[in-house]
């Protein structure tokens, strides 16, 4: 498995700004985006296996902020339930499809309230690291 955390190697942006202002994140924060549709955190993968892979996103909001997870062209729906406070972290789970070598995911808010607070991104399976956001 990879765990992309921000600041990071494969943590490559977010439309909004790294925060640590509420607490029980890993690593050094959290990546909390711009308050709009469409506000955007971007990460990068190298796999050496083509294929579907399960991922983990740990996140934070008191409501509900469904976004759309992207990679390769195919999307996956996040609903991101409220995980009822800014301190308290939920994971939401989808499946992303890689291509063998360097691979841009993208989350996007799908609501003028943007993406929840987004602590970590996490790919399950093997043979995966961090891309150089190139
Ligand atoms: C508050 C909170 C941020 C959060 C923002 C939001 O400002 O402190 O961490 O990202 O609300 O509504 O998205
Ligand atoms: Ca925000």
């Amino acid at each position: 498995e990879l765990l992309l955390e921000e600041m990071q190697a494969g943590f490559c942006s977010v439309s909004g700004l790294i925060e640590n202002t509420h607490t029980g994140f890993t690593g050094e924060g959290f990546a909390n985006t711009d308050n709009q549709v469409d506000a955007q955190i971007k990460w990068q993968v190298n796999a050496t296996t083509a294929g579907d892979y399960n991922i983990e996103l740990v996140y934070a909001a008191p409501t509900a902020r469904p976004s759309t997870l992207s990679s390769n062209g195919s999307e996956s729906a996040l609903a991101f339930v409220s995980s009822t406070a800014w301190d308290i972290w939920s994971v939401d789970t989808a499946v992303i499809t890689l291509v063998a070598g360097e691979n841009d995911i993208v989350l996007s808010a799908n609501t003028a309230e943007g993406a929840p607070n987004i602590d970590s991104l996490k790919i399950l399976g093997q043979g995966l690291s961090a891309g150089a956001c190139s």
